[in-house]
Formats: C-alpha cells, sequence, structure tokens
C-alpha cells in the first residue's frame, strides 16, 4: 500500500474514537521498531522527520527507507510526515520528496525561534494549505506557544522554543483564536498548546490539573469538532529509562513527562496526533549506554542497538493500545482499498 495521506487516517481515528501516536524517526532502528509495534498490534501508522532529522539521515535516504516500509509491510497505513516545517518552502520541499502530510508551523518565525505573529501564521499556513490539498497532502498547522506553564515556557534542552517567562495566557492557545485559524487557513489538524513542550524536561513533579490545561482542549474541541487536535511533546519520560541512562553512565537530572493517563484523557477530549520523540530516543541511547558498559571491549553496533529496538518496540506498542489505535490498522487499509477507485482531496500524491 502506498504513503496515505494524513487526514483520512484522523478522520478513521475521529470515527472510532481513538488516537495515533506519530512517532519521530531519524534513522533505521526508530523507523523499524514503529512498523514492527503496528504490525504486532494491527494499528495504523503516522511517522514524521523534523528538518533537522532530515538533514542527518539525508531525505531522500529517509524517504526511501519509509517507502520501503510500506513495501515490506503492505497490511499497514502509513503516513509520513514534515514535523514542525519552517516556511512553506520546507514544506513544498517535503512534498517533492513525498511526504505525504506536512506541519507548516507558524507559531514562529521561520527561524523556528521567535514567535510569530497571529497574522503571518494565518498566512503562511494559508499557502501551504493551498499547495498542498492541490497535491493531496493532508496540513497540520500550529496556534498558540509551546512550553511548560510550569517554567512559563522555554525549551531546556534538544527542543526549540522560547527562552524565558510566558504568561498562562500568551503559552497557551486561545479557543476563539483557533476556530478564526482553522476558518481562515483550512487545517487538517491543529496544534494546540497546553502546557506541554519538547524535550525531556517538562515538569519537575507530577504534572496535574494546574500543568496541564485539560479545559483548553475540551473548549477548543467544543468549538471545532471536525478539526483533529494535536498535543506535541507527550512524551512520558519514564523514570525506568531516566534510572537506565543513570546506571550506565548518564547524568540526567529527576524530570516528570506527560501521564498516559492525561494522554488518555486528552483523547477522550478530541486529541487526534500525540507527538512522541524523547521517549524513543531515551529508550535507544539508553539501552546502547548499558550494552557499551557491560561490553566495554565491544564496537558491535548492532549489538549496541539490538535491546534498545526491543526497547523502543515495547514501549510503540504500548502507546498503540493505550490510544486506542490497535485492532484499526487492517480495518482501516480495507476501507482505503475500497475507495481507491474514487480518488477524492484525501488521494495519495503523484
Ligand atoms: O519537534 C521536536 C522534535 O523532538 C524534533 O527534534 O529537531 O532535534 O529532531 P529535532
Ligand atoms: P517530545 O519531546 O515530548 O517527545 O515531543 C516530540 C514532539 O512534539 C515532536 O514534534
Ligand atoms: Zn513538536
Amino acid at each position: 500500500m502506498p504513503l496515505m495521506p494524513m487526514r483520512p487516517i484522523l478522520d478513521h481515528a475521529a470515527e472510532h474514537g481513538y488516537g495515533l501516536p506519530a512517532f519521530n524517526i531519524t534513522n533505521l532502528e526508530t523507523l523499524l521498531a514503529v512498523m514492527r509495534a503496528a504490525e504486532r498490534t494491527d494499528s495504523p501508522v503516522i511517522v514524521q522527520a523534523s528538518q533537522s532529522a532530515r538533514k542527518y539521515a539525508d531525505d531522500m535516504l529517509l524517504v526511501a527507507m519509509v517507502k520501503a516500509a510500506a513495501e515490506r509491510f503492505p497490511t499497514i497505513p502509513l503516513c509520513l510526515h514534515q514535523d514542525h516545517g519552517s516556511s512553506p518552502e520546507v514544506c513544498k520541499s517535503a512534498m517533492d520528496l513525498g511526504f505525504t502530510s506536512v506541519m507548516m508551523d507558524g507559531s514562529l518565525e521561520a527561524d523556528g525561534k521567535s514567535p510569530a505573529s497571529y497574522e503571518y501564521n494565518v498566512d503562511v499556513t494559508r499557502r501551504t494549505v493551498e499547495m498542498a490539498h492541490a497535491r493531496g497532502v493532508s496540513v497540520e498547522g500550529e496556534i498558540g506557544v509551546l512550553g511548560s506553564l510550569e517554567t512559563g515556557g522555554g525549551e531546556q534542552e534538544d527542543g526549540h522554543g522560547l527562552e524565558g517567562t510566558l504568561s498562562r495566557e500568551e503559552l497557551l492557545t486561545d479557543p476563539q483564536q483557533a476556530v478564526d485559524f482553522v476558518k481562515a487557513t483550512g487545517v487538517d489538524a491543529l496544534a494546540v498548546a497546553i502546557g506541554t513542550s519538547h524535550g525531556a524536561y517538562k515538569f519537575s513533579r507530577r504534572p496535574e490539573g494546574d500543568l496541564l490545561a485539560m479545559d483548553v482542549i475540551a473548549a477548543i474541541h467544543e468549538r471545532l469538532p471536525h478539526t483533529h487536535l494535536v498535543m506535541h511533546g507527550a512524551s512520558t519520560v519514564p523514570e525506568a529509562l531516566q534510572d537506565l541512562i543513570n546506571a550506565s553512565g548518564g547524568e540526567m537530572a529527576k524530570t516528570y513527562g506527560v501521564p498516559l493517563e492525561e494522554i488518555e484523557r486528552s483523547i477522550a477530549m478530541g486529541v487526534r496526533k500525540v507527538n512522541i520523540d524523547t521517549d524513543l530516543r531515551m529508550a535507544l541511547t539508553g539501552s546502547a549506554r548499558e550494552y557499551l558498559k557491560a561490553n566495554p571491549s565491544s564496537f558491535d553496533i548492532r549489538g549496541m542497538h539490538k535491546n534498545g529496538l526491543a526497547r523502543m518496540e515495547a514501549l510503540c506498542a504500548e502507546r498503540f493500545e493505550r490510544f486506542g489505535a490497535a485492532g484499526h490498522g487492517a480495518r482501516l487499509s480495507n476501507r482505503m482499498a475500497s475507495t481507491t477507485s474514487t480518488p477524492s482531496k484525501a488521494a495519495v500524491p503523484a
């Protein structure tokens, strides 16, 4: 089955009340772990590549690898999404390569750092939607500023975003502005800011009601019941992986991610796409540390990644199960197969 756009996957998730984990991939190991977990749990897949992942892995090779995964796992509905595209040009280059979905992140300027004006965001996102929909590619937009309500914004490590302190109002998505934005741009999915941030250092204590603005999700979903909501920064940062890293020479400070129960609650409120990168990074590098510590004379790359692959696969499978996506892969691919004779807006790009 060829790569498919994100819209029909999220429509199916909305119809059946489940959520899709969207895993960031960087290399063969991350992709393979996701695909094996999806095969094991019969789940549809969204894999996404950031601009830095495209640069690291050579995007032509990365796309070829994902297309090969579609051939290797022919019954799994598979979408390749550009994560945090910083301009319409970046999104176009992704579409030209064969990405079937793009995120135009106009919440930040093209430098990916400075907060952008609402007008700028509407302009770049609307232009991207025009271009993408003409090719059957789906578009995710973002409104609000990703950042922790605890620290007042900012991304401490390997994420991007703002330094400094922002107020609750400045960080969170304004529900009425979300309505205006969707109307003005025509996006298929909308990333909303509810207090999560990228990277491992999200919260210094388990986030309860004051740190995750679930009420904002509910308010947006009530006003936009047909727009698929996206939660970024949704890694759980498992304590077991922090311990694994620290037991093998790592020095991670104690930290808390987004609890799985809160993600489940958000899915019940209309979140359909849940972005996960950090958890996979921790599983792979923690396992590599453990192997190299136990085998100091080894230089076996496959040995180094074997447990990491298994840990990432188990983590992905758990997310597919807990978000309710498990068991929907074959159903969705059967539906897609029966509708391929009547191409629609959501058709696969040439
Ligand atoms: O958007 C955040 C993701 O974790 C991507 O991070 O730009 O280091 O690949 P990256
Ligand atoms: P995490 O850093 O929580 O995994 O978030 C990833 C993300 O939002 C990618 O866009
Ligand atoms: Zn993100």
